[in-house]
């Protein structure tokens, strides 16, 4: 008895002895009479988040004393303190030498103890309070800072002051007037070597107040100014979720920097060299894939750089070549422009009127350029007691006013409108236009170049505006004339179509010609007339069923192809412009499991989306339906399921927009021939009511049964929303159920519910279809369980990125896959409850880029 108890007594004793080193690590503060080896690092007290510690890059020669991450397990140094001069050697040869220590005044410095050569120590970086300290401490916070402070915590100096090429949470870019602090961001020379490289990221106060970038003294990247919400050239900020983003611009300092709201969100902006996405790219840790995701990066594309298309020309990376000129304006140099170098920009076609002697404004007007990041504010002036009517007074009535627009948009009665005013005195350098986001900026024109016969002064755009759309109504009127006269008088002919107003088909389908800037769109416009008579007037026995938003025909164009003829009637609440954005954005997403739009129509208020035609419908139909799901064996649904994961990856990070779906169901999977199966309906989310483009919406849409929680109950969307619907679509398919369905065995579950109980109670097999009769390979069907469990956790963060899905749905080793937890809404009554809070379910609104890229693809 007594035999054991010693030796109970010795382990324990054994074990604390162990533990004791790490306890003794795990301090966060130097002090004057404890400074800190290159043997052992701080470790930020709260949470333990950040440890602060020697260290030597990979691949590099020197020892630097460094902040990193303590809970990402790729070791990300995101602070360096003597990086211009590192002491030499390796960390491990340094060991006995490096320390960092607080001398009794407050100087913290690190010494080199200078390793054989004993004989004095030299100091590589130290920091000297102005005045002495009194009992002075260095701490390593909890959100990354390190902070020298007196005994009575008052704050010296601190590592957020001095950035390296990194921003964190809470650490400010920027200017600091009381103390002429000017914080930048310099990218390491290479991830081996933390020196100062070329690459710098800086405020600069001019004018209105942006951020640039320069690599060896030129000017690579340009945020624009600060709209009230965002930067104006970073255009989807306002889509994050979990973050607020912050500009202070006053007297005392014009800064800017960033928040994160969830304690599970690791999130830096760093400033690069070498990446090969963009210099600047803010990045997430993925804790379960073990990766730095990358979130966003710029520069991104050819019109971020820096003026690409020289003053007055406009950039669209969506227009072949990108540069244009405004309208008004025309090539300054037409040999190179037609090379396609536009940096020279473009000039003036006819001088504003106000510079020929008249009085006043003459006749000038402006004409609005939608969706632009605006031009270099360096030279601009803003005003921010006007309104945006006042700004446009106050423009015309300054002869060297060339465009203006408003300096924030909050409040605006749409995106890109607001109040405030910037206005431009030169040339428009730097103008890009996004197909959706930016602002409205007003470019001041002769009237010559308006288009208007002169002499009327004000509201030029509201005319040109008016005529415009006059004449598409006439147009509309005339087509439909047509068509009425047609229909009635070649009822049989329709088919060979000979009119002369159908066009035929895609052939001779119109292309758009653009707006001010001149899109050249390839995307084919139908006329009424040719979808018409593809669909035998829109016959009821073309009908194939009603989408959420209107019907959807069944027709057949003249060469013989089939197509899908989706109206969207009246729900639409958006402009023309809009629209054709929407759509020519909606056409460029192109995947083998993505169902591919052909063309578009627009007359009045009708819209139609012409499509591909799926023959095998949708999958519910074969599904849900006990005769025909004895179609769907095991392996097709194993490959069906593959495609629809692999086409929501596209959406998500591999296309150009990233894509959230919202509204993922089976009746939104379409099968071709080959049974292939087609997501539809991604992007048409975009289309509707754009005034709830914000990531917290207040009315949830989507369809029951396939919403995340934290969509329906708060409204917080993100690509991990798609993965829950994707989740019970998975589980929908293994089990031919519906998640809404009832359960004879346990009717206060729903299939989630039902899945998760199998799953606890390993019967999970149990779930796979009966239709299926067994014969499946079970081991796999168990993964795809397990793999749906996983998508429909109640925690976002829990859930796998669709990346992760197809690494998991290919993983040979089920015993790899993580373990899941209990997914959202098991319970019956809790959808019940929501189901009264949701209005009818049908669309889902636009994308968000919660998650673009992620690294290593
Ligand atoms: C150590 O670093 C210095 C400076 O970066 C470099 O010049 C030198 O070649 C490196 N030495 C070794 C052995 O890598
Ligand atoms: C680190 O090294 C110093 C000096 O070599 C020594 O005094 C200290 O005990 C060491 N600390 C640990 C935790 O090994
Ligand atoms: C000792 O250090 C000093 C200064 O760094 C240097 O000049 C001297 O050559 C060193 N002596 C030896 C023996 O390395
Ligand atoms: C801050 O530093 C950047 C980069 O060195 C510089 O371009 C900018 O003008 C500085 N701002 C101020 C107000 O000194
Ligand atoms: C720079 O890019 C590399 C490779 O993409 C990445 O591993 C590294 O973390 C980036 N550094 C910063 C500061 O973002
Ligand atoms: C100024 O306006 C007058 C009359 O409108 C016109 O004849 C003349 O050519 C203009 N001058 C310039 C420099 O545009
Ligand atoms: C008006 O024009 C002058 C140059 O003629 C310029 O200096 C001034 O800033 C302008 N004022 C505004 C409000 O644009």
């Amino acid at each position: 008895m007594a035999s054991i108890d010693f030796y109970h007594h010795l382990l324990l004793s054994l074990a604390l002895l162990l533990l004791l080193p790490t306890a003794c690590q795990a301090r966060d503060t130097v002090t004057p009479g404890r400074p800190l080896g290159a043997n052992e690092t701080l470790v930020s007290g709260g949470d333990a988040s950040f440890v602060l510690g020697f260290f030597t890059p990979p691949g590099g020669n020197g020892t630097y004393l460094g902040v990193w991450y303590s809970k990402v397990s790729v070791r990300t140094v995101v602070w360096v303190a003597n990086r211009e001069r590192p002491i030499p050697g390796h960390v491990a040869d340094n060991l006995g030498r490096a320390t960092l220590s607080v001398s009794a005044t407050g100087t913290l410095s690190i010494v080199n103890a200078a390793g054989n050569n004993n004989s004095r120590h030299v100091v590589v970086w130290s920091v000297t309070p102005a005045s002495r300290l009194a009992s002075p401490t260095a701490k390593i916070l909890d959100n990354g800072n390190l902070v020298l402070a007196d005994g009575n915590g008052v704050a010296a100096w601190q590592g957020f002051d001095h950035p390296t090429d990194t921003l964190l949470p809470d650490m400010k870019l920027g200017i600091d007037y009381v103390t002429g602090r000017n914080r930048t961001l310099t990218a390491w020379k290479s991830p081996s070597d933390p020196s100062p490289g070329p690459v710098v990221m800086a405020m600069d106060t001019s004018g209105d107040p942006q951020v640039f970038i320069w690599n060896g003294g030129e000017k690579v990247w340009r945020s624009g100014p600060w709209d009230g919400v965002q930067f104006t050239g970073v255009p989807d900020t306002v889509t994050y979720s979990g973050f607020t983003f912050s500009f202070v611009n006053d007297a005392r300092e014009v800064t800017y920097s960033f928040h994160v709201h969830r304690e599970s969100i690791i999130s830096r902006l760093g400033l690069n060299s070498t990446g090969n996405y963009g210099l600047l790219q803010r990045s997430t840790w993925v804790e379960s894939a073990g990766t730095w995701n990358l979130y966003w990066y710029a520069p991104k594309d050819q019109c971020d750089a820096v003026s690409p298309c020289g003053p007055n020309g406009v950039c669209d990376t969506n227009n072949l070549p990108v540069c244009s000129c405004l309208r008004g304006f025309s090539p300054r140099s037409p040999a190179a422009w037609a090379l396609r170098d536009g940096r020279d920009g473009c000039v003036r076609t006819t001088p504003l009127d106000c510079r020929n002697g008249s009085t006043g404004a003459g006749d000038d007007g402006f004409v609005a350029v939608r969706h632009a990041k605006v031009p270099d504010t360096a030279r601009s002036v803003v005003d921010r007691g006007l309104s945006l009517e006042q700004c446009r007074e106050a423009c015309l009535g300054n002869c060297s006013c060339t465009a203006y627009a408003s300096a924030n948009v909050v409040g605006g009665d749409r995106r890109g409108t607001g109040s405030g005013c910037v206005m431009w005195n030169s040339g428009l350098t730097d103008l890009r236009v996004y197909p959706d986001f930016g602002q409205d900026l007003f470019v001041r024109l002769a009237a010559a170049d308006l288009g208007l016969s002169s002499k009327s002064r004000k509201g030029s755009t509201i005319i040109i505006i008016a005529v415009a759309a006059s004449i598409s109504a006439l147009a509309f009127l005339l087509a439909l004339a047509g068509f009425l006269v047609c229909a009635r008088k070649k009822k049989r002919s329709r088919k060979t179509g000979s009119s002369k107003w159908s066009g035929s088909s895609r052939s001779n389908a119109r292309r758009y010609e653009g707006s001010s800037h001149g899109e050249d769109l390839e995307l084919p416009i139908f006329d009424l007339g040719t979808i018409a008579a593809a669909t035998d007037g829109f016959s009821i026995n073309n009908k194939l069923g009603e989408g959420g938003f209107g019907p959807v025909y069944k027709g057949k164009l003249e060469d013989g192809q089939e197509i899908a003829v989706k109206t969207l009637s009246k729900t639409s609440v958006q402009g023309l412009d809009e629209f054709k954005n929407e759509v020519m954005l909606i056409a460029k997403l192109q995947h083998r499991n993505l169902v591919r739009l052909l063309g578009y129509s627009i007359s009045g208020q009708e819209r139609i989306l012409v499509y591909e035609y799926m023959e095998n419908k949708s999958l519910d139909y074969f599904l849900f339906e006990k005769s025909n799901s004895i179609l769907l064996d095991w392996q097709l649904r194993y490959r069906i399921v593959e495609g629809i994961a692999r086409g929501l990856l596209y959406l998500h990070q591999d296309s150009r927009y990233r894509i959230i779906h919202r509204d993922m169901k089976a009746s939104n999977v379409l099968l071709d021939k080959e049974m292939t199966p087609k997501i539809s309906d991604f992007g048409l989310a975009r289309m509707f009511g754009s005034e709830e483009t914000e990531i917290n919406t207040r009315k949830v849409v989507g369809t029951y049964g396939y919403m995340s929680p934290e969509y329906a109950m708060d409204g917080v969307f993100s690509v991990k929303s798609d993965v829950f619907s994707f989740g019970v679509l998975l589980l929908e398919i293994i089990s031919g159920r519906k998640n809404r369905g009832v359960y004879s065995y346990s009717n206060h579950l729903n299939l989630l519910g039902h899945a998760w109980s199998l799953w606890n109670e390993c019967k999970g097999i149990e779930l796979a279809d009966e239709t299926m009769n067994g014969s499946f390979n079970s081991d796999e069907v168990l993964k795809c369980i397990r793999v749906g469990l996983l998508c429909v956790q109640e925690n976002p963060d829990d859930r796998p990125l669709m990346s992760q899905v197809l690494l998991m749905l290919s993983a040979t080793d089920p015993d790899t896959l993580p373990t899941p937890r209990q997914p959202g809404f098991a319970a019956r009554r809790i959808l019940t409850e929501t189901d009264t809070t949701s209005s009818k379910p049908d669309c889902s609104i636009f994308d968000s880029s919660t998650v673009t890229i992620l690294e290593g693809r």
